[in-house]
């Protein structure tokens, strides 16, 4: 932004403002990232004063951010650029108001962050164009599920569309900001290493799991209507597969690099009718154990309803039809409640092509996204000693330490950095999420259709049975 900028929060006392982007806010703020001029104007139906939306907000960042970096003198500063402002964002007589307060003499750039609910998405965009508040060098940012469906998806892109250039949209998914994520497409494009390997010829299977420990916390109202497909799977998931799918971009900008992501989407095998049922498997959790605490199903949970067929867990074989990679299966698998949190992609390569030794296991590498950011890649060796004896060895990368790093990133500071400099490499564009959502439909369709209700997992496992099965069909494994 070239002039003075206000970052309004929509959504200003909900936990994604209070639990993730204040304490993002702080953190760059603290590094001195941000421009000095940038004013954080936080906006909700909860009639406050500013101050006490400012200690709300402490409140929330003392417990979020870690001890050694929360300092009193530091947050004062940085409070002096929150302010607050009570607003229906529903109703569009507010939206004058909110102009009003918010002029100052001479132009201020404008980022609107929608961290409210999908369904407001196209009222915010209509009203704020009426008052004035979305000329050329306004922005807005959109929160991940972008609608329920593929219909709902396109209306929402469509009135947001009416009022913004696509150039002007940033719709966030936060896996995009994670170090870990990005560093996929430099071990992928910045080492002649692996491109020769990373094909169907080479690799057998690839595994993208992300596995939480949580439940739906205070998040019931929003995740039963949603479920692990829409909240994890059309965007996260799909976002990591393009990544380790997609052809290398010709340059490193955004249209360049989503241009490649989309044609991965698109080359994505349908999964609707009979194939639903071969080829998904949905779960959700019972009542178990979670490191020693017992924990109580999902439909027992605040806000969820008590016959509720939500599915909290979702496995999947998905395959690219392309030249790349015909015939190489990808499982997809996310869920929460389970047995530990680890996000990870598996790259299972083939065996070679004549064994000379026993004991000899194909070459894997693993990319570990959560809970630490780790590369390796498994290879044979011979173990020390009489015979010829081979073990697995792991050739072991750790980000953290190879790169002395004091502090982790975390995905909102670097994908808000990117919104105030105006660069949406790591912001999914409108026609990726239209194709995510043109796949995932018809799977959610056949669930339907087939009364395919979720399958019980207890809590503290790594899910139902089926979601075994579904790899040993093919003579694979998760990788655990
Ligand atoms: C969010 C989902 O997008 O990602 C949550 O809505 C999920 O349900 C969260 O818990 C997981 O993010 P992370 O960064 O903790 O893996």
């Amino acid at each position: 932004m070239t002039h003075p900028c206000d970052m309004l929060v929509f959504g200003g006392t909900g936990d994604l403002a209070l639990h993730k982007l204040l304490p993002a806010l702080y953190h760059l703020h603290r590094d001195r990232l941000l421009p000095a001029d940038l004013r954080i104007v936080a906006l909700a139906r909860q009639p406050l004063g500013r101050d006490a939306y400012r200690a709300l907000a402490e409140r929330r960042c003392r417990a979020q951010v870690a001890r050694t970096s929360f300092q009193a003198e530091t947050w004062q500063s940085f409070a002096e650029r929150i302010d607050y402002f009570a607003m229906d964002a529903s109703q569009s007589a507010h939206y004058g108001r909110l102009a009003r307060h918010l002029d100052n003499a001479g132009p201020r750039g404008r980022i609107h962050y929608l961290a409210t609910a999908p369904s407001l998405f196209e009222d915010i965009a209509a009203c704020l164009a009426n008052a004035g508040l979305a000329g050329s060098d306004a922005r807005i940012v959109l929160e991940k599920p972008i609608g329920h469906s593929l219909a709902s998806a396109l209306a929402i892109n469509q009135s947001i569309g009416q009022v913004f250039q696509e150039s002007q949209v940033f719709r966030i998914d936060h896996y995009l900001g994670k170090e870990t994520v990005q560093n996929l497409m430099a071990l992928r494009f910045a080492n002649a290493l692996f491109e020769p390997l990373w094909r169907a010829g080479h690799i057998d299977h690839v595994q993208i799991s992300v596995c939480e420990t949580l439940g739906v916390e205070n998040r019931g109202s929003y995740y039963d209507h949603a479920g692990a497909m829409r909240d994890m799977l059309q965007n996260h998931l799909l976002q990591l597969l393009c990544l380790v799918a997609m052809e290398a971009p010709v340059r490193f900008d955004a249209e360049a690099v989503r241009n490649e992501k989309v044609k991965i989407l698109e080359a994505l095998k349908p999964i609707a009718g009979l194939d639903v049922k071969d080829r998904t498997v949905r779960g959700q959790y019972a009542a178990g154990k979670i490191g020693g605490q017992e924990v109580p199903a999902y439909y027992f949970e605040k806000n969820v309803d008590n016959d509720s067929d939500t599915e909290t867990f979702v496995a999947l074989q998905a395959e690219i039809d392309n030249w790349r990679w015909a015939g190489v299966p990808f499982y997809l698998r996310t869920g929460k409640r389970l047995a530990r949190k680890c996000s990870e992609i598996i790259i299972q390569f083939k065996p070679v092509p004549h064994r000379l030794f026993q004991d000899g296991q194909a070459n894997r590498l693993r990319i570990r996204l959560q809970p630490e950011e780790s590369i390796s890649l498994q290879l044979m060796a011979k173990s020390p000693g009489k015979g010829m004896h081979l073990a697995p060895v792991e050739l072991d990368l750790n980000l953290a330490h190879a790169f002395r790093q004091k502090r982790r990133w975390d995905a909102y500071e670097r994908l808000l950095l990117d919104v105030i400099e105006g660069d949406s490499t790591l912001f999914m564009r409108r026609d990726e999420v239209e194709a995510a959502w043109r796949w995932v439909d018809p799977i959610i369709g056949g669930w339907h259709a087939y009364y395919q209700r979720p399958r019980p997992y207890p809590a503290g496992s790594w899910g139902p049975e089926q979601a075994h099965s579904l790899l040993e069909q093919q003579g694979h494994a998760w990788h655990e």
